[in-house]
Protein backbone atom coordinates (compact mmCIF):
# COMPACT_ATOMS: atom_id res chain seq x y z
CA UNK A 1 0.00 0.00 0.00
CA UNK A 2 1.48 3.28 -0.71
CA UNK A 3 2.52 5.51 2.64
CA UNK A 4 2.02 8.76 2.62
CA UNK A 5 4.81 11.34 1.73
CA UNK A 6 3.73 12.17 5.49
CA UNK A 7 4.10 8.83 6.64
CA UNK A 8 7.71 8.90 5.91
CA UNK A 9 8.80 11.93 7.78
CA UNK A 10 11.38 10.66 10.14
CA UNK A 11 9.61 13.01 12.17
CA UNK A 12 6.78 11.01 12.07
CA UNK A 13 8.92 7.56 13.75
CA UNK A 14 8.95 7.07 17.05
CA UNK A 15 12.30 7.91 18.74
CA UNK A 16 11.77 4.97 20.98
CA UNK A 17 11.98 2.38 18.54
CA UNK A 18 15.19 1.31 16.33
CA UNK A 19 15.54 1.59 12.26
CA UNK A 20 17.50 -0.40 10.03
CA UNK A 21 18.79 2.45 7.04
CA UNK A 22 20.76 0.24 4.23
CA UNK A 23 22.83 3.07 2.76
CA UNK A 24 22.58 2.20 -1.34
CA UNK A 25 25.82 3.73 -1.78
CA UNK A 26 27.17 0.28 -1.01
CA UNK A 27 24.02 -1.56 -3.38
CA UNK A 28 24.83 -2.58 -7.19
CA UNK A 29 24.42 0.80 -9.12
CA UNK A 30 23.64 -1.20 -12.33
CA UNK A 31 21.35 -3.26 -10.44
CA UNK A 32 19.69 -0.76 -8.13
CA UNK A 33 15.94 -1.07 -9.33
CA UNK A 34 16.50 -4.54 -8.21
CA UNK A 35 19.16 -4.39 -4.76
CA UNK A 36 15.96 -1.32 -3.87
CA UNK A 37 13.46 -4.12 -4.15
CA UNK A 38 15.47 -7.11 -2.24
CA UNK A 39 16.18 -4.63 0.56
CA UNK A 40 12.44 -3.49 0.70
CA UNK A 41 11.47 -7.45 1.00
CA UNK A 42 13.43 -7.73 4.09
CA UNK A 43 12.56 -5.87 7.52
CA UNK A 44 14.66 -2.20 6.85
CA UNK A 45 13.21 0.74 7.65
CA UNK A 46 14.45 3.51 5.28
CA UNK A 47 16.79 3.61 2.47
CA UNK A 48 19.90 5.92 3.53
CA UNK A 49 21.07 7.75 0.15
CA UNK A 50 24.26 9.55 0.00
CA UNK A 51 24.90 12.73 -1.82
CA UNK A 52 28.69 13.73 -2.55
CA UNK A 53 29.89 16.46 -4.64
CA UNK A 54 33.58 15.62 -4.55
CA UNK A 55 34.63 18.91 -2.68
CA UNK A 56 32.87 18.47 1.07
CA UNK A 57 33.85 14.74 0.47
CA UNK A 58 36.67 13.48 -1.98
CA UNK A 59 33.68 11.49 -3.90
CA UNK A 60 31.28 11.83 -5.78
CA UNK A 61 27.90 10.11 -6.12
CA UNK A 62 24.44 10.24 -7.16
CA UNK A 63 22.18 13.34 -7.75
CA UNK A 64 18.20 14.11 -7.85
CA UNK A 65 18.02 12.41 -11.16
CA UNK A 66 18.70 9.61 -9.82
CA UNK A 67 16.44 9.50 -6.50
CA UNK A 68 13.79 10.50 -8.98
CA UNK A 69 14.07 7.68 -10.95
CA UNK A 70 13.62 5.16 -7.83
CA UNK A 71 11.32 7.23 -5.78
CA UNK A 72 8.22 4.99 -7.53
CA UNK A 73 10.39 1.81 -6.81
CA UNK A 74 10.08 2.08 -3.31
CA UNK A 75 7.29 3.09 -0.71
CA UNK A 76 9.42 3.46 2.56
CA UNK A 77 11.08 6.94 3.55
CA UNK A 78 14.33 8.23 1.58
CA UNK A 79 16.56 9.31 3.86
CA UNK A 80 19.00 12.01 1.91
CA UNK A 81 22.44 12.55 3.65
CA UNK A 82 23.80 15.86 1.77
CA UNK A 83 27.54 15.72 2.03
CA UNK A 84 28.15 18.82 -0.16
CA UNK A 85 29.99 22.54 0.59
CA UNK A 86 26.58 23.80 -0.08
CA UNK A 87 23.38 21.76 0.67
CA UNK A 88 21.18 24.77 0.53
CA UNK A 89 21.95 24.40 -3.21
CA UNK A 90 20.49 21.13 -3.35
CA UNK A 91 17.63 20.82 -0.67
CA UNK A 92 14.46 21.69 -2.86
CA UNK A 93 15.99 19.42 -5.87
CA UNK A 94 16.74 16.16 -3.53
CA UNK A 95 12.71 17.55 -2.19
CA UNK A 96 11.25 17.25 -5.42
CA UNK A 97 12.97 14.17 -6.33
CA UNK A 98 11.56 12.25 -3.29
CA UNK A 99 13.75 12.83 0.02
CA UNK A 100 11.32 12.63 3.48
CA UNK A 101 14.87 13.56 5.58
CA UNK A 102 16.92 15.68 4.48
CA UNK A 103 20.70 15.89 6.68
CA UNK A 104 23.21 18.40 5.96
CA UNK A 105 26.81 18.62 7.88
CA UNK A 106 27.55 21.42 10.19
CA UNK A 107 30.99 21.57 8.56
CA UNK A 108 29.39 22.85 5.12
CA UNK A 109 29.72 26.37 4.20
CA UNK A 110 25.66 27.53 4.73
CA UNK A 111 24.09 29.17 7.19
CA UNK A 112 22.99 25.68 9.46
CA UNK A 113 19.70 28.30 10.43
CA UNK A 114 19.13 29.32 7.01
CA UNK A 115 19.68 25.63 5.97
CA UNK A 116 17.31 24.06 9.15
CA UNK A 117 14.50 26.81 7.60
CA UNK A 118 14.71 25.54 3.87
CA UNK A 119 14.26 21.68 4.75
CA UNK A 120 11.69 22.40 7.09
CA UNK A 121 9.85 24.57 4.30
CA UNK A 122 10.06 21.79 1.78
CA UNK A 123 8.06 19.46 4.16
CA UNK A 124 10.89 17.39 4.82
CA UNK A 125 12.26 16.10 8.09
CA UNK A 126 16.11 17.92 9.31
CA UNK A 127 19.23 16.35 10.04
CA UNK A 128 22.05 17.95 11.07
CA UNK A 129 25.28 15.78 10.72
CA UNK A 130 28.76 15.64 12.96
CA UNK A 131 32.23 14.40 11.11
CA UNK A 132 34.16 12.16 13.45
CA UNK A 133 36.50 15.15 14.22
CA UNK A 134 33.79 17.96 15.23
CA UNK A 135 33.05 18.20 18.83
CA UNK A 136 29.51 17.41 20.07
CA UNK A 137 28.77 20.51 21.46
CA UNK A 138 29.44 22.16 18.48
CA UNK A 139 25.77 21.45 17.68
CA UNK A 140 24.04 20.86 20.93
CA UNK A 141 22.72 24.50 20.78
CA UNK A 142 20.51 23.32 17.23
CA UNK A 143 19.54 19.87 18.59
CA UNK A 144 15.81 21.50 19.52
CA UNK A 145 15.30 22.54 16.27
CA UNK A 146 16.30 19.19 14.09
CA UNK A 147 14.60 15.66 14.28
CA UNK A 148 17.83 13.71 13.78
CA UNK A 149 21.20 14.32 14.37
CA UNK A 150 23.81 11.80 12.56
CA UNK A 151 27.16 10.84 14.47
CA UNK A 152 29.16 9.71 11.27
CA UNK A 153 31.62 6.96 12.48
CA UNK A 154 33.72 6.90 9.79
CA UNK A 155 35.42 9.84 7.50
CA UNK A 156 32.83 10.97 5.26
CA UNK A 157 33.29 9.87 1.41
CA UNK A 158 32.98 6.20 1.45
CA UNK A 159 31.89 3.16 2.24
CA UNK A 160 33.83 -0.21 3.62
CA UNK A 161 35.72 1.97 5.97
CA UNK A 162 36.48 1.09 9.25
CA UNK A 163 34.03 1.97 12.30
CA UNK A 164 35.70 4.36 15.25
CA UNK A 165 35.19 2.95 18.11
CA UNK A 166 36.24 6.48 19.61
CA UNK A 167 32.55 7.88 18.57
CA UNK A 168 31.28 5.94 21.22
CA UNK A 169 31.78 8.34 23.49
CA UNK A 170 30.19 11.26 21.98
CA UNK A 171 27.10 8.99 20.87
CA UNK A 172 26.45 8.68 24.81
CA UNK A 173 27.40 12.31 25.23
CA UNK A 174 24.41 13.74 22.65
CA UNK A 175 22.33 10.96 23.75
CA UNK A 176 22.26 12.22 27.64
CA UNK A 177 21.52 15.53 25.97
CA UNK A 178 18.73 14.71 24.29
CA UNK A 179 17.38 12.97 27.73
CA UNK A 180 18.11 15.53 29.83
CA UNK A 181 16.46 17.95 27.61
CA UNK A 182 13.65 15.56 26.73
CA UNK A 183 13.91 16.16 23.27
CA UNK A 184 12.27 14.21 20.13
CA UNK A 185 15.23 13.65 18.16
CA UNK A 186 16.45 10.49 16.59
CA UNK A 187 19.85 9.48 17.06
CA UNK A 188 21.80 8.20 13.69
CA UNK A 189 24.88 6.34 13.60
CA UNK A 190 26.79 6.23 9.77
CA UNK A 191 29.78 4.25 8.79
CA UNK A 192 30.87 1.21 9.28
CA UNK A 193 28.09 -0.46 11.12
CA UNK A 194 27.70 -4.08 11.23
CA UNK A 195 26.24 -6.26 13.54
CA UNK A 196 29.02 -6.36 15.91
CA UNK A 197 29.31 -2.37 16.02
CA UNK A 198 25.48 -2.54 15.98
CA UNK A 199 24.71 -3.22 19.21
CA UNK A 200 27.64 -1.13 20.46
CA UNK A 201 25.91 1.74 19.01
CA UNK A 202 22.27 0.98 20.09
CA UNK A 203 23.82 0.56 23.74
CA UNK A 204 25.55 3.74 23.38
CA UNK A 205 22.15 5.64 21.89
CA UNK A 206 21.74 5.39 18.68
CA UNK A 207 18.44 4.51 17.58
CA UNK A 208 18.84 4.55 13.87
CA UNK A 209 21.63 2.39 11.93
CA UNK A 210 22.59 3.50 8.66
CA UNK A 211 24.70 0.07 7.45
CA UNK A 212 25.98 -0.23 3.36
CA UNK A 213 29.01 -2.60 2.93
CA UNK A 214 27.16 -5.10 6.02
CA UNK A 215 24.31 -5.19 4.17
CA UNK A 216 24.47 -5.01 0.72
CA UNK A 217 28.12 -6.22 0.42
CA UNK A 218 28.14 -9.34 2.48
CA UNK A 219 29.00 -12.96 1.63
CA UNK A 220 25.51 -14.18 3.17
CA UNK A 221 23.98 -12.11 0.87
CA UNK A 222 21.56 -8.90 1.74
CA UNK A 223 18.75 -10.96 3.49
CA UNK A 224 20.86 -12.96 5.96
CA UNK A 225 22.35 -9.99 6.44
CA UNK A 226 19.25 -7.92 7.34
CA UNK A 227 17.63 -11.20 9.37
CA UNK A 228 20.80 -10.64 11.49
CA UNK A 229 20.28 -7.01 11.96
CA UNK A 230 16.02 -7.95 12.78
CA UNK A 231 17.53 -10.00 15.42
CA UNK A 232 19.77 -7.45 17.11
CA UNK A 233 17.02 -4.97 17.10
CA UNK A 234 14.44 -7.57 18.63
CA UNK A 235 16.21 -8.38 21.41
CA UNK A 236 16.19 -4.47 22.30
CA UNK A 237 12.90 -3.51 24.14
CA UNK A 238 11.74 -0.90 21.98
CA UNK A 239 12.12 1.91 24.37
CA UNK A 240 15.74 3.20 24.94
CA UNK A 241 16.04 4.52 27.90
C1 LIG B 1 29.97 7.53 4.04
C2 LIG B 1 28.46 7.42 3.98
C3 LIG B 1 27.96 6.20 4.69
C4 LIG B 1 28.50 4.94 4.08
C5 LIG B 1 28.23 3.81 5.02
O1 LIG B 1 30.32 8.83 3.69
O2 LIG B 1 27.86 8.53 4.60
O3 LIG B 1 26.53 6.17 4.62
O4 LIG B 1 27.89 4.73 2.85
O5 LIG B 1 28.80 2.72 4.44
P1 LIG B 1 29.34 1.47 5.24
O6 LIG B 1 28.15 0.96 6.02
O7 LIG B 1 29.80 0.59 4.14
O8 LIG B 1 30.44 1.95 6.14
ZN1 LIG C 1 25.62 8.52 4.86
Amino acid sequence: MESSPDKRKLSNLSIDSIYLAPSILAADFANLTQDIISAENTSIDMFHIDIMDGHFVPNLSIGPGVVQSIRPISNLPFDVHLMLDNPLNFVKPFADAGANNITFHYESNDSIIETIDVIKKTGCSVGISLKPDTEENEILPYLDLVDLVLVMTVEPGFGGQKFRYDMIRKIKMIRNHIREKNLNVHLQVDGGIDIKTGKQVIDAGSNILVAGTSLFKNESGLKNAALEFEKLMISYSKTII
